[in-house]
């Protein structure tokens, strides 16, 4: 991981030494920054030894800019210790006058806060209202100490210990298990129906969703079987296997087959509807102006699952409306049987096929629902899985 470790003026800035070689010992490439004041408590030479790479404590050093923006997009984490008071505030307040807090406020990661003081600032009104702002604004705050503190005083105020700061951010990261021992169906994509030997009828699927839900699946811990119909895509996690099919009825197979030794199916795919009644064995020539194409109904697997389920068993749906969303959505929750549905309007601009977005609400009842902000596919798909994993 790429980690920043920003430390302010406190005297628990010696611990960030131990907590450097921590990081650096198991693999972790550490970039310190430092405010004015933290330079007063520890050398950056003993901190560039032990990261080896150069401390960065001004934004603007010897005529050149420390971009702050692009620390800020590199690291995989941003970690705050010693987090002192006048720290804690400007970064509440979003008071970018130094390279600690600037980084801050350019950071896209998750950013914990290891925060350090004496008893009475710990308690005071102010640090507990800049700890709440900060919590809102999405820092994680590792908890502190209690004990001897610098002043001489007992109590709560010192900074985590580096292996407990270190421990922290590991749980954080640590991929999500929750899924283990459980056996998931997914589908994806789009079915071509066939016309005649090269004509078909079709969607625009990508399978973007789809795929994206099988590898979130598999993440926390999943063995997924993803039923795909025809995509340019690919599982890469060796708990998803792929099995691919081109038309409505042979995924309707093959799901049918596969969903009684699975826990859950989560059917992401846009099966047609319909299909050709009659597949011409040639292609079919041109001949008259007009061609009139009977169809027929596919099954709906969903449906049928739906038929099927088990007591231990759920089953998550897709609808794609483009009028009257939520009661259409609703509707098919109850005929189709599922747990929940996951409703996509073709209104939201960025949702639905073929994009890297989906904007979404996922739908348990008429009268419980969760509305999301638009996002990108991947974490769509932790918005579904976990409200699949709330359901066990
Ligand atoms: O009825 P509608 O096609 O809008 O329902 C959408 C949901 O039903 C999706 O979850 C889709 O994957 C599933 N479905 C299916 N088989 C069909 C049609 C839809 O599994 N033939």
């Amino acid at each position: 991981m790429k980690i920043i470790l920003a430390i302010s003026g406190s005297i628990a800035a010696y611990k960030s030494a131990f907590l450097t070689r921590l990081w650096v010992k198991n693999g972790h490439e550490v970039q310190i920054l430092m405010t004015d004041s933290a330079r007063q408590f520890i050398t950056p030479l003993t901190l560039s030894t032990l990261s080896k790479l150069p401390v960065i404590s001004e934004i603007i050093s010897e005529n050149a800019w420390n971009n702050h923006v692009e620390l800020g997009l590199w690291a995989d984490a941003m970690v705050v210790a010693p987090a002192t008071a006048t720290t804690l505030a400007k970064m509440a307040t979003g008071i970018a006058d130094n390279i600690v807090t600037a980084t801050y406020l350019s950071a896209r990661c998750p950013v914990f806060v290891a925060p350090a003081m004496d008893l009475d600032m710990w308690t005071h009104g102010s640090t507990r209202r800049n700890l709440d702002l900060l919590r809102g604004d999405g820092c994680m705050i590792i908890p502190v100490g209690h004990g001897e503190l610098a002043s001489g005083l007992v109590g709560n105020g010192r900074m985590a210990e580096p292996e407990d700061i270190v421990r922290c951010v590991e749980v954080f990261f640590a991929p999500k298990k929750d899924l283990l021992n459980k056996k998931i169906l997914v589908t994806a994509g789009p079915t071509y129906e066939a016309l005649d030997p090269v004509r078909f009828i079709g969607n625009r699927s990508s399978g973007k969703m789809g795929f994206a839900i099988a590898e979130e699946l598999a993440e926390c811990g999943a063995e997924v079987t993803l039923i795909s119909g025809p995509t340019k895509l690919t599982a890469t996690h060796p708990s998803v296997k792929t099995l691919k099919v081109e038309s409505a009825q042979q995924m309707f197979e093959l799901a049918t087959a596969e969903f009684p030794t699975h826990d859950a199916a989560i059917l992401a795919a846009a099966v047609a509807d319909y299909r050709p009644k009659e597949v011409s064995d040639v292609k079919i020539k041109k001949k008259e102006a007009n061609l009139t194409i009977e169809l027929e109904k596919t099954p709906d697997i969903a449906a049928h699952l739906g038929t099927m389920k088990q007591a231990h068993q759920r089953i998550v749906g897709f609808a794609l409306e483009t009028n009257d969303e939520f009661s259409n959505a609703v509707s098919k929750l109850k005929r189709k049987n599922f747990d929940f549905i996951v409703l996509n309007s073709m209104r939201d601009a960025g949702a639905g096929f073929n994009s890297d977005t989906n904007k979404i609400s996922i739908i348990f009842d008429e009268h419980t629902f969760k509305v999301f902000d638009l996002k990108n596919k991947g974490d769509v798909a932790k918005d579904i899985v976990e409200e699949l994993i709330k359901l066990y």
